[in-house]
């Protein structure tokens, strides 16, 4: 896909529901009694990776353009999967599932594309294992496939029929141990996967992280009815819950705002409105990092829904200038580094990005995937071991971006070509439909060229 500069960006949008969101209502409305209705869902790849997941777990899903009604069979009514479970591109649906399916009483495997056969899963498969759960990485390389024998019963007389594992399903009884996990990782993904298994376990289990991730899995699970509570950056769930179908609107996504509150502060005379954006207090690190640069932008009409904070957010070009991200703000805008690198390079002065050496193994490398293309395009950039270094103020020309099949790595680049002299082509620019199946749409009705 080919971009040029443009003059300005004006007008109005709303962006797609929030990817972690919709995955996780799509996840506790199976595992919940009744009928759980969402709207606003984000029709994008990775969570219709989720809902084929569950749909191979017996549980019915009816996907309509206004709303997805999701027919929960409750906690103990997934069925044994006749086939592989295809994760596709998804980190959130690998290792949210490994959590649920560690507690099933039959035998599933995970698995999804190259890029989430070469994410790391040990953060996950040590907690499971601590909890008693069978599940190991079949090639031992601690990525996807991920194999879970939850068919204890019957260890000695496999294989035994879907129809007895079905039956074997049914039976009332709990053999994961709740556990306190303290987590290496400030990571929503492993915090998420360990509660959910601790729903299938006989006492309570706790995560205990270094700084507090999205904590979105804490309250969609209380709104369901499950006994989770928080204490600074420890969360505790009992087992057992009866969780009860719910409604969801699913507010607009803030990572995929991301990039038009980039695009507006990068192209002069732009202003944009963005409306309905999830402004959660643990994902919206973005905000206070772009006032921090100096940009203007406008936070109205705050409202609460579905147990979320949403705002429209008024964003005006500004003169930037460089910040230091780092510390316990990372977890809160862990996705948005990338667009916050491009926009670095218009800030004045230098922008130091530390202590975020999980961006190394997100959907691709993204220190490397940030530099590399950054420096195509003429940035004065260097990669550090938690982060990167940028030195602003280094004109950006077009160039060829390598996507790397990174929805994030496109949708950032597309945003710099915006600003850059001459033209930008992005390889593999189709990777968007993970999260934002119409993003090049929204982008253009914005351009005023
Ligand atoms: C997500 C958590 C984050 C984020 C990812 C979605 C989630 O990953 O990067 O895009 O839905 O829980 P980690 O939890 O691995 O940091």
């Amino acid at each position: 896909m080919k971009f040029r500069r443009v003059s300005r960006l004006a007008g109005e949008i709303a962006v797609p529901g929030d990817k972690s969101i919709s995955h996780r209502a799509v996840m506790f409305g199976a595992l919940a009694n009744g009928t759980t209705e969402i709207t606003n869902f984000l029709q994008g790849a990775d969570c219709l990776s989720t809902i084929a997941c569950f749909e191979k777990l017996g549980i019915a899903i009816e996907n309509t353009p206004e709303r997805i009604l999701v027919h929960g069979k409750g906690l103990h009514g997934l069925t044994a999967p006749y086939d592989i479970l295809d994760t596709g591109n998804s980190g959130t649906t690998t290792r949210l599932m490994a959590g649920i399916l560690s507690g099933q009483k039959f035998e599933s495997i995970l698995n999804g594309d190259a890029s989430i056969q070469s994410r790391p899963m040990k953060r996950i498969l040590d907690p499971l294992a601590q909890m008693g759960a069978d599940i190991v990485s079949v090639k031992g390389n601690g990525c996807a496939p991920l194999h879970i024998n939850g068919n204890r019963f019957c260890q000695n007389c496999m294989p035994i029929s879907m129809e007895a594992q079905r039956e074997l399903a049914k039976a009332e009884h709990n053999f994961l141990h709740g556990i306190h996990y303290t987590s290496p990782v400030a990571s929503a993904q492993v915090k998420s996967c360990v509660l959910l298994a601790g729903l299938y376990a006989d006492g309570a289990t706790s995560v205990t992280e270094p700084q507090l991730s999205r904590d979105h899995t804490e309250r969609m699970l209380k709104g369901f009815g499950a006994d989770i509570r928080s204490e600074g950056t420890t969360a505790t769930i009992q087992p057992d819950p009866v969780l009860q179908g719910m409604k969801i609107e699913v507010p607009g996504d803030i990572s995929s705002a991301a990039y038009f509150i980039a695009a507006a502060l990068l192209v002069p005379g732009s202003e944009v409105l963005i409306k309905n954006v999830g402004i959660n207090p643990t994902r919206d690190g973005i905000l206070r990092v772009v006032k921090d640069m100096g940009g203007d932008i406008t936070v109205l009409n705050k409202k609460t829904s579905g147990g979320e904070p949403t705002a429209d957010l008024l964003v005006k070009y500004s003169d930037l200038h460089g910040v230091t991200i780092g510390g316990d703000i990372i977890p809160a805008l862990i996705d948005e580094l990338p667009v916050l690198a491009v926009l670095a390079c218009a800030a004045s002065g230098t922008t130091v990005i530390k202590d975020a050496q999980e961006l190394k193994v997100k959907e691709s490398n993204r220190i490397d995937t940030v530099v590399e293309n950054l420096t195509a395009m003429g940035a004065c950039a260097e990669a550090a071991e938690d982060g990167m270094i940028i030195e602003g103020g280094h004109p950006l020309s077009g160039a060829v971006i390598q996507s790397h099949k990174d929805h994030r790595i496109a949708m950032s680049f597309a945003v710099a070509a915006l600003a850059a002299d001459g033209g930008t082509e992005i390889l593999d620019a189709d990777c968007v439909n993970i999260s934002y199946p119409n993003f090049y749409e929204t982008l253009r009705s914005l351009c005023d060229r």
